[in-house]
């Protein structure tokens, strides 16, 4: 609890890790809130949780608690999770897909992922989970980044009609992405433009610094 107090002065960091997929890996009590980091970037809870709990409101909670199944590519620490079943206050099933095994090794004895009874989490690359999931969901959150960089794969044409696929009629995808370069600008117009008028698609920029959001319904 010490570090607890002493961390709104000053972070103090309470374990570091190589990782493969992330350079590194880092636990830090920072302004009293424990948090994960990569090499570059926050990856859970402090600003990430705060970006993603935005888009869980511009859909709304009270939707989202009437919800069956949400999928979850890219879950880190778990602070969306948490934001589920804390704020959301969400009960139907939870499904994470995260690929680094150290990540998740992490979550369980920091965040305590593994006590969360909804949340069932898988450890494996997003782009083959959807390939091979035989289930629908209402609503997929797509929060995936090799520290600040996202995998080509979630801008192709191929991983987003398998992603409309396995969203139910009425369902939300929330999409987060990181906005540095003129290049990541104008791949956000590009996979705009991919969804036709069966989709109702908001892009809400400026989330927090280098954040913008997407939030596309699927309407029929
Ligand atoms: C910003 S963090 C996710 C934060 C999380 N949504 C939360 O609420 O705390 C990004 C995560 O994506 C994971 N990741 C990177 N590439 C992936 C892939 N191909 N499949 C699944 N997860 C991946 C990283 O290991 C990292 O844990």
């Amino acid at each position: 609890m010490f570090a607890k107090l002493f961390s709104y002065f000053i972070p103090i960091n309470v374990v570091k890790r190589n990782s493969s997929i992330s350079k590194s890996l880092e636990v830090t009590w920072n302004n009293g809130e424990l948090v994960l980091d990569s090499k570059n970037t926050n990856y859970s809870y402090g600003s990430l949780q705060r970006i993603l709990k935005k888009g869980l409101k511009y859909i709304g909670f009270e939707r989202i608690r009437n919800f069956e199944n949400i999928l979850i590519l890219g879950v880190a620490g778990g602070s969306v999770v948490k934001t589920l079943v804390d704020e959301v206050k969400f009960v139907g099933k939870i499904t994470g897909v995260e690929i680094d095994k150290e990540v998740v090794a992490l979550a369980n004895k920091y965040f305590k992922l593994s006590e969360i009874k909804n949340l069932e989490l898988i450890v494996d690359d997003a782009f083959e989970f959807v390939l091979k999931t035989k289930y629908k969901y209402d609503l997929i959150i797509i929060d995936v980044f090799q520290d600040t960089t996202m995998p080509n794969f979630l801008f192709e044409e191929f991983f987003i009609n398998r992603i409309n696929f396995l969203l139910n009629k009425e369902g939300f995808i929330l999409f987060n992405t990181m906005v540095i370069s003129e290049k990541d600008r104008i791949r956000n117009i590009d996979y705009k433009k991919k969804f036709d008028n069966n989709y109702s698609l908001r892009m809400y920029p400026k989330v927090e610094e280098h954040n913008e959001l997407f939030t596309i319904k699927k309407l029929k």
